[in-house]
């Protein structure tokens, strides 16, 4: 591959502290579903969504392809992609596209938003979508990809974890193992989490416990977290539900 056309720079360096990544010990899963391995998703969508999201899906794993051999393979990073078929079937059953639903948009946050595949899945089904990316390398390959695929997704660069928020869980740990520090973005996107109806993040080991407790002491009290936990897992949470 030609380096200089390739839309990973090799220059960033998001990876957190060696300290700060002391208690992380494997991610929640390397969820990486095989390159080309589009399989059709068993739920009823009319077929050029279905298409366009075929081909959303083909690319994100191309350049996660890339992105693993130019970067991954040089240096740590904590991007891993989450299951793509596995994410729309979740957010299939939250989108407003069902049969029956109200049409009014549904306000969609990617936390760690990535190469933005998610939250250009957001978009297309419909919600007002936006993803927030700490990587400012990965946020300009989002866009391009959001452009590529005629969505208006948001991509913000900065952290999802609002101004002020401290992770101070009872056993006294609050290390945030992989995830970032870096300027809130939700200034930049114009909203505060508490604005957003539905919310997804792909925590590795240890993270999912504060992805709960942001939710709950900022989000709306009638949001929706949904948390990849596993290859194919995804729990649904409202902030009502235990997890
Ligand atoms: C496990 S990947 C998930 C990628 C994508 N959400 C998916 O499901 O395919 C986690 C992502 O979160 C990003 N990240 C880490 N800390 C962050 C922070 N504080 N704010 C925003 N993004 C962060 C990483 O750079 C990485 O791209």
């Amino acid at each position: 591959m030609d380096a200089t056309r390739s839309p990973f720079p090799l220059t960033f360096d998001p990876s957190p502290s060696g300290s700060k990544r002391a208690g992380v010990q494997t991610p929640e899963a390397p969820p990486v579903e095989a390159a080309g391995a589009v399989r059709s998703s068993p739920l009823p969508l009319d077929p050029q969504l279905r298409a366009r999201l075929t081909a959303l899906f083909q690319e994100g794993r191309e350049m996660w392809d890339r992105f693993e051999v130019e970067v991954r393979q040089k240096k740590w990073h904590p991007f891993i992609p989450g299951n793509y078929e596995r994410i729309l079937e979740a957010l299939l059953a939250q989108t407003p596209v069902r049969p029956g639903a109200s049409l009014a948009p549904r306000r969609f946050l990617e936390w760690g938003s990535a190469t933005g595949v998610v939250t250009i899945m957001a978009d297309l089904l419909g919600f007002e979508a936006c993803g927030i990316e700490l990587d400012a390398d990965l946020v300009r390959v989002a866009r391009g990809l959001a452009e590529r695929h005629g969505s208006g997704a948001r991509f913000s660069a900065g952290s999802f974890l609002p101004e002020g928020y401290r992770w101070t869980p009872l056993d006294g740990d609050g290390r945030s193992g992989t995830l970032g520090d870096g300027p809130s973005a939700y200034p930049d996107l114009g909203y505060e989490l508490a604005d957003f109806d539905l919310v997804y993040g792909y925590p590795w080991d240890g993270e999912r416990a504060l992805m709960r407790d942001l939710m709950q002491r900022s989000g709306s009290p009638g949001a929706t977290l949904l948390v990849h936990t596993g290859t194919h897992d995804i729990r649904v949470c409202s902030l009502s539900t235990a997890f």
